[in-house]
């Protein structure tokens, strides 16, 4: 296909660096332990996984007061995870698999203890001083502005010793950059640079809807509707009108587009969040000049009880909607900020036979599938013992160290030689023992993978929902050129039977989460059951 493009019709797998796999027996993931995995995710043969590129939570020197998430030096890798050398022969192993690397690129914040920050608060006379959003209190003392930080409290922090407050949208240790000064956006291009010279292939681009604010802060108005604080704490006590999605953003998006495309085949997504509209915005209109891709999280916020084939489906043909033209979607169930999809899905056996139901849907729609690590093996959350929980954000809200714990290799772990950083879960469903069993959902993972690699209709194929299904049923077809794929998902915990128009004429079933391999008219789905089928 001429125009083939890695990041459209590949999948991309997100690795949480610390739990991916450790070399050196401290307990902490490391790139070199990645590097000894790189077989496991593509080693060009269906035994693999069969992803087209990884996509790794920072890497970067950092304090880790938001484990990498606080930047202290944007041209570097932290020691926990090895150093440059290390990183060039990652990008060097991963490419001859043909797997690319797509780095986080964090440009709202650095950590307090980047040297950019540490010159700028010296002084209100520091050279760097207006590189971070600096303000006088208001003539009582307070700060200027209600905003709320994204993990909970006042957004400002009071700098004694200059007199002034400074802007955090996070933790108080990740002060704001400020994307006003033209001097920090011609350093974080550099920084883009950098990596791109190095061989990086993409950037994944941290809290994309905040880098710019009203230039006046005027303060949020307040959001009524109680519930969404119980589910993601205070900062959901005010629209974030003023400090969240402000228009400019998009002016810095395509200049990083710019950027970015000074180099061939290399890509941005970034993580926005709201209205199907409002995230499609990013991709920059009828032009197609912004993100490559916008997260859509509409399925990474779905749990039991919006596990409906309507709710599903309206997600879909809503994003499908809202998308510019040649835009191209994408679907993520999962990431390091937000509970396992297995267990959202209720958990347990349950829990389970919905993720097979999800691994048809992810693999099978239109659109950039992301993974997230473990979640081919169906890793659920980890129940910590408080002593051992790390994450911050917990003191705001809720913490997210049970979606972060370590990759479940092995009956015994097989994550380190030494003991983990965070505790392992139940090791039952691990690779090793996934791996030997052909009814696993690793197993039923990678032929998916690999039956979406060999197909047309599946990478780029169109989509078409199919009405008058029963309910509880979303089915939708695939095509391109002469291949016409089915999907037919069950979303129920009952048997369903139902059947196709002689339009969808059924040649053969392709594969799918149960052992049936009947294929006619008369489509007879078990509870969960999804089915691949191939028209004709
Ligand atoms: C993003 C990251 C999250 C991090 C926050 C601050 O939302 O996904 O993990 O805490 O930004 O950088
Ligand atoms: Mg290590």
């Amino acid at each position: 296909m001429a125009d083939y493009l890695w990041w459209k019709h590949g999948i991309i797998y997100q690795i949480y660096p610390r739990s991916f796999q450790d070399s050196d027996g401290d307990g902490i993931g490391d790139l070199q332990g990645v590097i000894d995995r790189l077989d496991y995710l593509n080693d060009g043969t269906g035994r693999s996984l069969g992803i087209d590129a990884i996509w790794f939570s920072p890497t970067y020197p950092s304090p880790m007061a938001d484990f990498g998430y606080d930047v202290s030096d944007y041209e570097g890798v932290h020691p926990d995870f090895g150093d440059l050398a290390t990183m060039d022969r990652l990008i060097a192993e991963a490419h001859k698999r043909g797997i690319r690397i797509i780095l986080d690129f964090v440009p709202n914040h650095t950590s307090s203890q980047h040297p950019w920050f540490l010159e700028s608060r010296s002084s209100v006379d520091a050279p760097k001083r207006d590189w971070y959003v600096w303000r006088d209190p208001k003539p009582e003392g307070s700060p200027p502005n209600n905003w709320i930080g994204a993990f909970g409290g006042p957004a400002w922090e009071w700098d004694q010793k200059t007199q002034q407050y400074y802007l955090h949208s996070f933790l108080v240790e990740q002060p704001d950059l400020n994307w006003r000064n033209p001097e920090v956006v011609r350093a974080m291009h550099g920084v883009l640079r950098f990596w791109m010279k190095r061989g990086i292939d993409g950037f994944r681009i941290d809290v994309m809807d905040r880098i710019v604010k009203d230039p006046q802060l005027r303060d949020n108005p307040p959001q009524p509707d109680r519930r969404w604080a119980e589910l993601i704490g205070q900062t959901a006590l005010q629209e974030h009108k003023y400090d969240q999605n402000w228009p400019e953003i998009l002016d810095a998006v395509r200049e990083i587009r710019t950027v970015v495309d000074e180099f061939p085949e290399r890509m941005t997504v970034g993580e926005v969040f709201g209205t199907p509209e409002n995230i499609v915005r990013y991709y920059g209109g009828a032009r197609l000049d912004g993100l490559h891709l916008a997260f859509n999280f509409a399925l990474a916020r779905v749990w039991d009880r919006r596990w409906t084939a309507e709710h599903i489906r309206r997600k879909v043909d809503e994003f499908e909607a809202a998308l510019p033209p040649g835009a191209w979607p994408n679907y993520v169930f999962g990431n390091h900020d937000v509970d396992r999809l297995a267990t959202r899905l209720a958990g347990g056996a349950i829990g389970q036979a919905r993720a097979r139901v999800a691994a048809l849907l992810l693999l099978t729609l239109r659109g950039t599938p992301f993974v997230y690590y473990g979640e081919e093996i169906g890793m659920e959350n980890v129940d910590i013992p408080e002593d051992r929980l790390r994450d911050p954000a917990r003191r705001y809200g809720r913490g997210r160290d049970p979606e972060r714990t370590p990759m479940q290799w092995t009956r015994h772990g097989g994550f380190t030689a030494g003991g983990p950083w965070l505790p392992y879960g139940d090791l039952k469903d691990n690779v090793e023992d996934q791996s030997a069993q052909p009814r696993s959902l690793l197993s039923l993972y990678r032929r998916l993978v690999w039956c979406r690699r060999r197909s047309d209709a599946l990478r780029f194929g169109d989509y078409a929902p199919v009405d008058g299904t029963p309910a509880g049923i979303y089915a939708y077809t695939r095509s391109h050129g002469d291949e016409r794929l089915l999907a037919a998902l069950n979303f129920t915990d009952d048997a369903v039977t139902f059947d196709l128009p002689a339009s969808l004429h059924v040649r053969e079933c392709v594969l799918g989460t149960h052992e049936a391999t009947f294929a006619g008219q008369t489509i007879a789905l078990a509870p969960n059951e999804g089915r691949l089928l191939r028209l004709g």
